[in-house]
């Protein structure tokens, strides 16, 4: 493994020893087409979640920066991004990529038609593909130099057959850049979430952490091993940092309530929704009032497969 920013090392022994009371083993199970159906309508809670790493981060090296050098571009290249969302992080990589070729991918038609409004009129080709990141059979075999799944991995139903697919679009000499969190990451989220839960007594089926339980940075290495000769694991960290409650709680939103509001398997009412927060608010002006800001560190990566 290797450790990028150095500098940026923000893990405590209290943060981890949080991380072990507070994670639950459980994760919540979020199919690909309920996430479409429900998180990705429109990119509002995308847009929004992108905005608040822009003004809340303390790293100066924004997730782009990593994923720039991790793909190691020459400016030629052919890239497919699986799940591109909004288009931000392709617009953010076109510059390095101005004569290349870029195919824009998602399940999402929302997803699609705003990264297709992002990208309207810049020089470079680009596509605009709908489909699931298990079925590239549009594609033929060896069509790209490198292939991006960012945040999205988790999501994916048949991460064999995804992974199978991108071996196959992948040109001999290519490269596979997936990006995802460890799942201890946003630790100080999950406890004020959890607490707040609590002390409602809610559903024991929310107790559960997020769906990247079913790949993420922690179990991601295993899962594609079987599939590429290299496998290199890089770990960053970034920690955003609030000063105001009110902004730690649009970012809560964009989170779906730690997927509390996304599908878990129980109706819960508007009127839970609104106590839960009033909750959660009062824990991070705890914070707040104590030390000054409410701190969200996030332990992230990807992993470079060729
Ligand atoms: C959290 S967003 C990440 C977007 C973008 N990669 C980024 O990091 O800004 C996840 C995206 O993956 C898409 N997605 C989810 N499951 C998918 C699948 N099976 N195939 C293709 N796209 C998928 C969603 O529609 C959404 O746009």
């Amino acid at each position: 493994m290797s450790f990028t920013d150095t500098a940026m090392d923000f893990r405590t022994p209290e943060l981890d020893a949080l991380a072990s009371v507070v994670i639950p083993e459980q994760h919540f199970e979020l199919r690909a087409e309920d996430a479409r159906d429900s998180y990705f309508t429109d990119t509002s809670k995308l847009d929004a979640k992108q905005l608040v790493h822009d003004r809340f981060r303390t790293n100066p090296r924004a997730l782009h920066d990593h994923l720039i050098g991790a793909l190691d571009l020459r400016g030629t290249e052919e890239l497919l991004d699986l799940g591109c969302g909004n288009g931000e992080i392709l617009a953010r990589i076109r510059p390095y990529l101005a004569a290349g070729h870029l195919t824009a991918f998602d399940i999402a038609p929302a997803a699609l038609e705003a990264a297709r409004q992002r990208l309207d009129g810049v020089a470079t080709p680009c596509e605009f593909v709908e489909g699931t990141a298990d079925d590239l059979s549009v594609f033929a075999n060896d069509s790209f130099d490198r292939v991006m799944a960012v945040y999205m991995a988790h999501y994916v139903t048949d991460l064999d057959a995804c992974f199978t697919e991108v071996r196959r679009v992948l040109r001999p000499g290519g490269r596979f850049v997936l990006a995802t969190d460890r799942t201890d990451s946003m630790v100080e989220m999950w406890n004020v979430h959890f607490a707040a839960l609590r002390d409602m007594n809610a559903p024991e089926m929310l107790f559960r952490a997020t769906p990247k339980g079913r790949i993420s940075l922690s179990n991601g290495t295993g899962q594609l091993t079987p599939y590429f000769a290299s496998v290199e694991r890089v770990d960053w960290q970034d920690q955003l940092q609030f000063g105001k409650a009110d902004a730690f709680m649009a970012f809560y939103r964009s989170c779906n309530h730690c997927c509390a509001s996304s599908k878990p398997g129980v109706d819960l009412s508007p009127a839970f929704f609104t106590d839960l927060e009033e909750r959660v608010h009062a824990r991070v002006q705890a914070a707040i009032d104590k030390v000054g800001y409410f701190a969200l560190t996030k332990y992230t990566g990807h992993f470079i497969c060729s």
